[in-house]
């Protein structure tokens, strides 16, 4: 077994961590994760909350809410520091991350920071998790990529014409890191005539998760935790005649 297993724990509902996943979180003596303050819970935590053993040690990792070079590499370092000295005392040790692994985690950014340091051979093993674009397709019923279709995975861009240039890339866009971005790339989603194709998912998975036609969703701040779905176009081969397609979006 690997003394550092780094896993995804889904976006939400604690039911959606892997058997692979759970199975490592219950072998685990320490479990790390991410929190965006010192003392605070962290989402990931939360999320594995019902899986989570009175005896295994707690380390919470802190990863500030910032895209500043300096204070981004030092909390990679620290943090990849406070593993290390876990997986001596204390292994196996698993460090959660909310959704999946390898999709905006910092849990990735460990895991290459541990590269450039960790003591060979310590076997670190990574768990893929159910992403929050998954799941909000799956509870949504909202198929990502049909047949030949690019699906393009983004943050939220800044200006109407960022939008435009990833609206160029793909049929399918799934706006992640949306909240107080929502009123303008609301605006601009009907503008270009993409509002009735678009769908809000709000905190996927958590009791108060809402799934919202982005044209009933008014242009005031959302959730962090929220991302738009975006079609532009439903391909040639679908089990309706074309022209009932709209219906169905
Ligand atoms: C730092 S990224 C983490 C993504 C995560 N690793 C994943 O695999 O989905 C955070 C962004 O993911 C999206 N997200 C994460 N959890 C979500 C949830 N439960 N409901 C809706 N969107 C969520 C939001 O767009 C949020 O701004």
């Amino acid at each position: 077994m690997a003394r550092l297993t780094i896993l995804g724990v889904g976006p939400g509902d604690p039911d959606l961590i892997t058997v692979a996943g759970l199975k490592a979180l219950r072998q685990a003596r320490t479990v790390a994760y991410p929190v965006a303050e010192p003392g605070g819970e962290g989402m990931a935590a939360r999320i594995a909350a019902p899986w989570l053993q009175p005896e295994q040690q707690r380390l919470p990792l802190h990863f500030p809410m910032t895209t500043a070079a300096a204070p981004c590499r030092l909390a990679w370092r620290c943090a990849a520091r406070q593993l290390l000295q876990a997986v001596a005392e204390r292994p196996p040790v698993a460090m959660l991350c909310e959704g999946d692994v390898s999709l905006y985690a910092s849990a990735s950014y460990v895991a290459l920071q541990l590269q450039t340091m960790a003591p060979s051979p310590l076997r670190v093993s990574m768990i893929p998790g159910v992403t929050a674009m998954a799941a909000t397709a799956a509870a949504a019923h909202w198929p990502l990529a049909l047949q030949s279709q690019q699906l393009l995975v983004a943050p939220a861009p800044e200006t109407p014409t960022a939008l435009d240039a990833l609206l160029a890339k793909a049929e399918v866009l799934a706006v992640h890191k949306v909240g107080r971005r929502w009123p303008w790339l609301r605006e601009a989603l009907q503008q270009r005539g993409l509002l009735p194709q678009a769908l809000v998912a709000e905190r996927v998975g958590w009791p108060d998760q809402r799934l919202i036609p982005a044209a009933e969703l008014p242009p005031g701040a959302c959730s962090y935790f929220s991302l738009v779905l975006v079609r532009q176009a439903w391909p040639p081969v679908l089990p309706w005649d074309a022209g009932d397609a709209v219906a169905a979006v």
